[in-house]
C-alpha cells in the first residue's frame, strides 16, 4: 500500500507507515491542542523531506498569521512557497465565494500531493450561513420528509453539505487532513458529529491538565484500509512543533 508519511516520528509508526494514500482524515481536538501546528508540519515535512507539493486552505488564520507561527518554530515556510512546494490560500468565510470551485481550480493548477483544510468547522458554519448547497440539501430533505416526517433540521443540511464537500475532495485522490474543533465534553468526534462517519480516518487530540501537570495525547480512532495503533500516543508541543514521546522515554 502506498502511504503518505507525516514525517513526524512516532506518528508514522502509530499509523503503520503513514496515512493510506488518498485518505481524507479528520483531525479533531479542543482549542490549542495543536491542530494547525500538526497540519502545517505535515505539509512542511512532505515538501522538505519528500519533495511533495502541499496546499494549505485556511479559513481561520491568514497567510501572515501562519507565517508568524511557522517563524516561531523556525520553519522555512517562505522558502518552500518560493520553490512552489507549498501554497497557502486564505479563504475569507465572510465573503462567501464559491469554495468548491476555487478549490477545484487550485488543485487543478497546483496539483498538490497533500491538502489541508484548517478548519472544517468554520467552513461548514459559513456554508450553512451563506446557504451554499442549500438547494441540494433542501431537495434531499424533501425526499426524506416524504418518506419519513422528520423536520428539516440543520443537521440534515450540514450533512448534505459535508457529503458534497468530502465527495468532491475524494475525487482529487490526494491525502487530505481536515481539522475540526472539538469541545472536551462532546461525545462525538467532530464539531458537526457527521464528518467522522464520512472521513476515511479520524485522529483525536486530547489535552488533560491535572494540578500543574499537563498531558497531551492523540488517538487514531479510525483509519480505513490500514492497521493502526489504538492506544493513546503522548505528545508535546515544543519549540520544534509536535513531538511524539517515544515509549522508551515513558518507562521511567
Ligand atoms: N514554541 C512553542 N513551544 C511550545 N508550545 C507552543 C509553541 N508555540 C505554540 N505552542 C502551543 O501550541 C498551541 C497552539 O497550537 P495550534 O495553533 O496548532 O492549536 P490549534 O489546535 O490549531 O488551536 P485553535 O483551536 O486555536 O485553532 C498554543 O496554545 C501553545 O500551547
Ligand atoms: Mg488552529
Amino acid at each position: 500500500m502506498v502511504r503518505t508519511k507525516t514525517g513526524i516520528q512516532g506518528l508514522d509508526k502509530a499509523l503503520n507507515g503513514g496515512f493510506p494514500d488518498g485518505n481524507i482524515v479528520l483531525l479533531s481536538g479542543g482549542a490549542g491542542t495543536g491542530k494547525s501546528t500538526l497540519v502545517m508540519q505535515f505539509l512542511l515535512n512532505g515538501a522538505s523531506l519528500f519533495g511533495e507539493r502541499g496546499l494549505y486552505i485556511s479559513t481561520e488564520q491568514t497567510r501572515e498569521e501562519l507565517h508568524r507561527a511557522a517563524d516561531k518554530f523556525g520553519w522555512k515556510l517562505k522558502e518552500l512557497e518560493d520553490k512552489s512546494l507549498i501554497k497557502i490560500i486564505y479563504f475569507d468565510i465572510t465573503r462567501g465565494d464559491d469554495f468548491l470551485n476555487r478549490v477545484d481550480a487550485m488543485v487543478e493548477e497546483f496539483k498538490p500531493k497533500r491538502i489541508v483544510i484548517d478548519s472544517m468547522t468554520t467552513l461548514t458554519d459559513s456554508l450553512m450561513i451563506s446557504g451554499i448547497g442549500e438547494k441540494e440539501a433542501f431537495s434531499m430533505v424533501q425526499v426524506a420528509e416524504s418518506v419519513n416526517p422528520i423536520p428539516r433540521t440543520e443537521q440534515v443540511i450540514a450533512k448534505s453539505i459535508l457529503y458534497r464537500l468530502i465527495k468532491e475532495l475524494k475525487k482529487f485522490k490526494v491525502t487530505t487532513l481536515l481539522t475540526s474543533e472539538l469541545p472536551e465534553e462532546l461525545k462525538q468526534l467532530s464539531a458537526d458529529g457527521i464528518t467522522e462517519f464520512i472521513a476515511d480516518g479520524v485522529v483525536i487530540l486530547h489535552f488533560l491538565g491535572v494540578g500543574s501537570a499537563e498531558f497531551r495525547s492523540m488517538q487514531i480512532r479510525k483509519m480505513r484500509y490500514s492497521w493502526h495503533k489504538r492506544d493513546h500516543v503522548l505528545y508535546d508541543i515544543t519549540g520544534k512543533g509536535i513531538e511524539i514521546k517515544e515509549e522508551e522515554e515513558l518507562k521511567i
